[in-house]
This record gives structure tokens, C-alpha cells and sequence, in this order.
């Protein structure tokens, strides 16, 4: 544990670092923020940092508000014990994200909540006594470190007021079903006067509506939260679909709301975002401020964030339409730096250091790598140098591939699976091998984009999935200086074998595609050789380059 901690020292949050060039610079437009009030974007943290200890723990957070942007709000979803005690727990039932089921294996109840039969152990059924001197907390979301799991009390909400964080936010999410059980959490939140709680949300808008003048003189800002569009609101037993109509009728008791990010922008079936909804717009002409909700790091989303969460948060803050005033997620310190550092930058995103960046066959996890379109979006995000493994086609050609092997990266066994070979010089395993192809050959197959990870589950854009051109040697370079690249780097393999067995010089094509192109003569330009193999061909370049 220890170990864990010094490592996340390095994700403090700051954003150091200065634009890439002057120019850009000067080209950054002055902070605007689309927002109701034209404030910075306020990032929520759901339990504290969640997606790393178990929710609103005290090292979740403390971790949240060390890692995340100096106005961080702290949000405790409150629930209510049998003597009326309130707890900062998500779920109702403690056995979500506690180890209540081990300590009383046979309690198990089913109660109606909100018109639905739930089982387990609810946190009415236990006085906090019990719960704080026997019960641990435990990761409720499995795929997150369950190493902290039976070392952390539950929190009470007066324990997360106690530390003070910069603003905090209570959930009510179940006043409704606590009323009927004879508890209230307007009594408990009189019995707090409110104090230190900066913003409180539900989706019942009975109890907003209850609490609406002590939250007025205590200055609590009060937030509507819908929940599932066809999901029934317990106060005027209508859809939350169809409270959406009129946002107006909202602004009397409340001055925002919080909504699933997908009310927002939502996602197709297939994963692809759609356009957005008009909600900010409409919510925030009705004056209600608009937070979104469900936001994390280690969430599938959709395919057009590229597995970038900064990605999801920018289309939220900064797509020049509209900004939502709040995210709440369970990695604040990402949205931190997201709207902090990232919004407003449009491609010119602060470096920070001098490491370079380089990028694996251009941008090749958003398309098939080493193509055209690959190595045009890896000069978008940023990358300091781009690379090119070089192959030979069978009449000498050198283009940029992943491989000298086709099987994976391209479509290749659709035409010539005959032409499989084994070439135990190369790889153990039989392959489709460019030096056996002529070039017309293999451009008469496509590009296929490569996904490493997908036992892991992780599968990539299939949109993308055979897209872009192949891009022989002297067309990347031909591009780098085009675009200026402050770097290449170009990767020789089998530079022995090709020569010896297939009559194809890869080192001979090298050398005379970087002394035709202009690129090597411009001092700005930085070409970089790598290789498995240094004595056949990193010899022959130190030799000779420059
Ligand atoms: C706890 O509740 C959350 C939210 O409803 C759910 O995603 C999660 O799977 C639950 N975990 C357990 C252990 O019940
Ligand atoms: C809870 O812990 C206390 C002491 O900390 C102990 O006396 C009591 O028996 C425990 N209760 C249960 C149900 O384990
Ligand atoms: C998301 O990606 C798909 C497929 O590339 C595209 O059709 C769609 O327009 C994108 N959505 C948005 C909102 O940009
Ligand atoms: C030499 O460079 C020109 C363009 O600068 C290009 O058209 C040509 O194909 C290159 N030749 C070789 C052998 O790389």
C-alpha cells in the first residue's frame, strides 16, 4: 500500500508548461467558458477519487482533493442508519460496497423502493454503532484494486464535513423510501443547519420542494436530478422523460439539475456518439445550471473518445456549442486537468518537459497503422517524431508497415493465404510476407486497423477498422517534411535476411530515400535509426550518416 501511495504523488494535479511554439502562443484564444455563469467547470468528485479506493473512504478523499483542481466539490451520497445516522454510501443496501453479508450471512431483507422489490442487507436496518465498530468497506465496482478492501470504516457524512473539503455536495437519492420507514434526511440536514453543505441534489422533488427555504437561508444550492428517462419520479409519479418538457416548472425549486452524461450526448448501440441534445441550451434558457453525471477513467464509452477520458470531459466544456457547469466523476483528478489545462487549446496542448514524444506506426490505435491517415492524425495530437518500420515489397519498394508479415494488419488472407510461407529468419509462426508480394499486389489489399488488447476486451474503432492508404518510404518522408515533423524514425528489420536470401537492400533503400529527400539537410529535422540488429545495419549508418 505504501508503494501505491508514493506512486500517485506523481499525479498531483497541476498543468505546468508552456504552449509548443510561440505562435501557438499567441493563437490561444482568451478563457470563455459557455457555462450559465461563464465560470470555470466545476468537477464533482463522486466519493471522493472512487475509481481508485472505496467510495468516500478517507483516503478517497484526501486523494481527490491532493490530486484535483483547488475548487474540487466532494460528493456523499447519504444514507440513513436505524437511528438516524447519516452515512456517505452510494447504494442503500450496505452490502454494495461493505462487508456487512460476511458479519450477518443470514440477514438478507427485501424491501419496495420506489415501487421495485430490493434485496439485501439496507442500511435501516442497522444503528451505526453496529456499522461503524464492525462493518469494513469493500470496492462496490469489481474491475477496480480490491486491495483496500475490509481496512476503511464507512464515513459519516459529519466525518466528511469534518475534513473540510472545498465545497461539498449531498445526494438525497431516497428520501421517499426513509419517510416511509420513519426516518427523515430534511430533520437530519435541520439537525446539521445545513452547515458546510454547499449544494444538495435529489431526483424527489418532494423533498427539494421540503427543504426549499432552510436551503435558502443557509444559501444551499439545491440541484433536480433525473434519473433513467422512463424511470417514475415518487413525488408527481410522472417519467423523468416527461418532467424534461417542462425545465421551467424545475427553476421554481431548484437552480440546477443532474443529468446521465448520455441526456447530453448520447451513444448509439454500437457505441458511436450522436449529435447532442439540446438540453444544456434548453436547461440553461430555463437559468438551471447542468451537471452530468457517470464519468470514469476504466469505462467502456464510445469510440469517438479514442479510450481518452480528457477526450469525453472536452466534449462536454469545450465543444464551442455549450458547457455544461459540472461533471461528476469518480476520477477527479482527470477532469481536473482536462478543463484546466486541456480545454480551450485546440491542438496546442502545453508540453510539459523535454521528453519526446514518438508515436508507434503513426497514430495507429485510432487507425490502420503506418497509413496516411494514421501518420496525419499522430502530427495532430502532438507527436514529436513519427515512425516508420520499413518493409520490402518483392520489387523492391520500401513502404512503412508494422511487419514484414500481412496476416494481421492487413486483409491479406482474403487473396493470398496460397502465398503463406514460413521464414523461421523472420517469425516462428507462417505469414503472408511482403518481400513475396509484388507492390501492385499489395496495394490491392487494405490496411487493417490492430487491436493488441483485445483480451483485455478492448476493441477499436471498427469504423476505422480498414481505412487509410499505405505509405511507401519516400512518401513519409516526403509528409515529415510537409509537415515539419521535428522528428523521424525509421526502424530496419531483417535487414540481413532480406539481403542475403531475397536480393531486396533495405539499408541501400533507406539511405537513398533520406539522401533524395530534403529531410536530412535541415538541421530541424531530426532523423532517428533504430534497429534489432547492430552489427549488419546500425554499422553501416554510423558509418555514413552524419
Ligand atoms: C453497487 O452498486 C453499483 C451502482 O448501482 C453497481 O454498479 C455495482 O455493481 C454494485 N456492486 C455490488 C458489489 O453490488
Ligand atoms: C461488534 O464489535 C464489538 C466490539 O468492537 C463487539 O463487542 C460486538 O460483539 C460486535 N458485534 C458483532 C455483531 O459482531
Ligand atoms: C462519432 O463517430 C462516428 C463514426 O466515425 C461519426 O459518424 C459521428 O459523426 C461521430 N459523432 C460525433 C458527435 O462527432
Ligand atoms: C525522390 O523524391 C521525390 C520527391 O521529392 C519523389 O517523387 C521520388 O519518388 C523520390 N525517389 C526515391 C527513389 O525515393
Amino acid at each position: 500500500m505504501l508503494r501505491f501511495i508514493i506512486f500517485l504523488t506523481f499525479f498531483i494535479h497541476s498543468c505546468v508548461g508552456a504552449p509548443r511554439t510561440p505562435a501557438a502562443a499567441a493563437a490561444v484564444p482568451a478563457k470563455k467558458w459557455l457555462t450559465l455563469n461563464g465560470l470555470e467547470p466545476a468537477v464533482v468528485a463522486r466519493g471522493g477519487f472512487s475509481g481508485l479506493f472505496p467510495e468516500s473512504s478517507a483516503p478517497a478523499n484526501d486523494m481527490a482533493v491532493s490530486t484535483s483542481s483547488p475548487g474540487l466539490t466532494m460528493l456523499c451520497n447519504l444514507q440513513m442508519t436505524k437511528d438516524g445516522v447519516g452515512l456517505c454510501l452510494s447504494d442503500i443496501r450496505l452490502d454494495n460496497a461493505t462487508t456487512i453479508s460476511t458479519l450477518f450471512p443470514k440477514a438478507q431483507k427485501t424491501y419496495k423502493v420506489n415501487g421495485q422489490d430490493l434485496k439485501g442487507w439496507f442500511v435501516i436496518d442497522y444503528d451505526a454503532e453496529t456499522i461503524f465498530s464492525n462493518v469494513s468497506l469493500i470496492q462496490n465496482i469489481f474491475s477496480r484494486p480490491s486491495i483496500f478492501d475490509g481496512q476503511m470504516p464507512v464515513s459519516a457524512v459529519e466525518d466528511v464535513l469534518g475534513t473540510k473539503p472545498p465545497k461539498f455536495w449531498l445526494s438525497v437519492q431516497y428520501d421517499a423510501f426513509y419517510m416511509e420507514h420513519k426516518l427523515s434526511a430534511a430533520e437530519y440536514l435541520r439537525s446539521l443547519q445545513f452547515r458546510g453543505i454547499n449544494v444538495i441534489s435529489s431526483p424527489e422533488i418532494g423533498f427539494l420542494k421540503s427543504i426549499g427555504m432552510d436551503a435558502g437561508r443557509a444559501k444551499t444550492k439545491l440541484i433536480f436530478e433525473f434519473k433513467d428517462p422512463e424511470a417514475i419520479e415518487p413525488t408527481t409519479n410522472k417519467k423523468y422523460s416527461e418532467l424534461q418538457q417542462n425545465l421551467a416548472a424545475i427553476k421554481a425549486f431548484a437552480s440546477g439539475v443532474l443529468v446521465p452524461k448520455d441526456y447530453i450526448w448520447p451513444v448509439d448501440t454500437a457505441k458511436y456518439l450522436k449529435p447532442a441534445t439540446t438540453f444544456v441550451a434548453d436547461a440553461h434558457k430555463a437559468g438551471l445550471e447542468v451537471y452530468a453525471s457517470g464519468f470514469a477513467n476504466d469505462m467502456r464509452t464510445s469510440f469517438n473518445y479514442s479510450f481518452d477520458p480528457s477526450a469525453e470531459y472536452l466534449q462536454f466544456v469545450d465543444n464551442g456549442q455549450f458547457s455544461v457547469d459540472g461533471i461528476i466523476t469518480d476520477f477527479p483528478p482527470t477532469a481536473s486537468q482536462a478543463i484546466t489545462c486541456f480545454s480551450h487549446q485546440k491542438g496546442n496542448l502545453p508540453k510539459v518537459g523535454n521528453a519526446l514524444v514518438i508515436s508507434h506506426n503513426g497514430a495507429s490505435g485510432d487507425y490502420p497503422g503506418c497509413t496516411d491517415l494514421a501518420y496525419e492524425k499522430a502530427v495532430n495530437d502532438g507527436a514529436d517524431v513519427i515512425d516508420c518500420s520499413v518493409q520490402m515489397s518483392k520489387d523492391g519498394i520500401a513502404f512503412c508497415h508494422d511487419s514484414a508479415d500481412l496476416t494481421a494488419s492487413t486483409t491479406a488472407m482474403t487473396t493470398f493465404m496460397s502465398r503463406a510461407t514460413s521464414v523461421p529468419e523472420v517469425q516462428p509462426t507462417n505469414g503472408i510476407f511482403s518481400f513475396d508480394l509484388t507492390w501492385a499486389e499489395i496495394q490491392s489489399v487494405k490496411p487493417q486497423i490492430g487491436n493488441p488488447f483485445t483480451s483485455a476486451g478492448f476493441v477499436r474503432n471498427p469504423a476505422n477498422k480498414n481505412v487509410g492508404k499505405f505509405t511507401t518510404l519516400a512518401e513519409f518522408l516526403e509528409f515529415s517534411k510537409a509537415k515539419a515533423v521535428p522528428g523521424v524514425m525509421i526502424n530496419i528489420e531483417n535487414a540481413a535476411y532480406l539481403a542475403s536470401k531475397k536480393g531486396l537492400g533495405v539499408v541501400d533503400a533507406v539511405k537513398s530515400a533520406l539522401a533524395n529527400s530534403t529531410l536530412d539537410k535541415q538541421s530541424t529535422q531530426r532523423v532517428l535509426i533504430q534497429s534489432d540488429d547492430s552489427s549488419y545495419t546500425l554499422l553501416q549508418f554510423t558509418h555514413t550518416q552524419r
